[in-house]
């Protein structure tokens, strides 16, 4: 096994997955059919493609337009798990979803997250691997809608519903004003994470002063994104001293921005931040889990022990219990074990590999 194959077979937790991300355009289409949804393009190989972030969030408002029934949130989330264990070797993820789009279209709280649950028990069974579900706020929405939703949740608890978290557009719906939002959460024994400082937001939308109020405010122990805080050495200071992960995506809405991202996801990890190597939108942005790993470990020059690391780290960063945790770990480190044993020892050794195959 050369190192690129060892990176996708590690085994992997992903932390900032949105739902409706997740479809691939096979399964929009159908599913547009279905519900009477009209879609820019039934062209498969277009129907992904954004001139930039705020084209990309009316997609996706378009396509949660498409999930309506109980079976086909069910199909949804138990897609998302399939398609990411078979292409990265998936076994964890928390997986956001917007209840806020689909109030719109007069669904109920019960019937999205019932749903979710469904797929995600059936993928559990089938594919063995594990989903919980962050509700998130549509900050875009203001925070009154924000109490709103939360209530609805607390109203409705389901045991694999751990979190709440916060998206779209930033410079819409500043963190400080959904104090109230996340003080309900925490108060319910919700964990509770933001995106925030997104590097495809000015610094004027998404400033470094946004991650301090996350913290200090919402109470947040995990950030979505983060790249913007490199602005500011004594918020970067801060992350790294109190050890608050970042979920890091790999890939975003525009091919344009990625040397931009990677080299803002090689600061972060230079900066001694705690990161966690995550997908957004997978087949939206056109990656996997698995693609994700490759990308990162490649571009910050990762050892075979380095990768394993940061897989490991991933389990540090869930809102698993420790007892939860620790059993994860345990399986992780033996699966590392034996992938470390198939890999080519040096890089001449898979160069031979690759060229006795060719
Ligand atoms: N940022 C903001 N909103 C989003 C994202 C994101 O990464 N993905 C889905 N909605
Ligand atoms: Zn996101």
């Amino acid at each position: 096994m050369n190192q690129e194959q060892y990176f996708r077979r590690l085994p992997k937790v992903d932390l900032h997955l949105h739902l409706a991300g997740t479809l691939q355009p096979r399964t929009l289409l159908d599913l547009a059919r279905k519900n009477g949804v009209s879609l820019p393009t039934r062209d498969e190989d277009r129907i992904y493609r954004f001139r930039d972030f705020y084209d990309f969030l009316d997609m996706l408002e378009r396509i949660a337009r498409c999930i309506v029934s109980k079976g086909d949130f069910a199909r949804v989330s138990y897609e998302a798990l399939r398609d990411a264990g078979a292409a990265g070797n998936l076994r964890y993820a928390e997986m956001f979803f917007n209840p806020q789009y689909h109030y719109a279209h007069g669904i109920d709280y019960e019937t999205m997250v019932d749903g979710y649950i469904e797929g995600i028990e059936a993928a559990e069974r089938e594919f063995g691997v594990v989903g919980r579900l962050i509700p998130s706020i549509n900050r875009e929405l203001g925070p009154d809608a924000a109490v709103d939703m939360v209530r609805d949740l607390i109203e409705n608890p389901r045991d694999r519903v751990i979190g709440l978290g916060m998206d779209c557009a930033e410079y819409k719906g500043k963190p400080h004003l959904f104090a109230e939002a996340y003080r309900m959460a925490r108060r319910a024994g919700l964990r509770c994470t933001a995106h925030v400082c997104e590097d495809n937001q000015t610094l004027e939308q998404a400033p470094p002063s946004h991650v301090i109020d996350c913290i200090e405010i919402l109470g947040c122990d995990r950030l979505d994104h983060g790249y913007n805080m490199l602005a500011d050495p004594a918020v970067v200071g801060r992350c790294r001293d109190c050890g608050i992960p970042c979920t890091v995506c790999s890939h975003t809405c525009v091919a344009s921005r990625l040397r931009t991202r990677w080299d803002n996801i090689s600061r972060m990890h230079e900066g001694g931040l705690s990161l966690v190597v995550c997908t957004d939108d997978p087949p939206m942005f056109g990656t996997d889990i698995g693609q994700a790993y490759v990308t990162v470990c490649e571009e910050l020059r990762m050892s075979p022990a380095e990768a394993a690391d940061l897989s490991l780290a991933g389990i540090d960063a869930t809102w698993l219990s420790n007892d939860e945790k620790r059993g994860m770990r345990r399986r992780f480190k033996a699966e590392i074990d034996v992938l470390m044993a198939a890999l080519d020892s040096s890089s001449e050794g898979s160069a031979r590999q690759e060229a006795s195959r060719a």
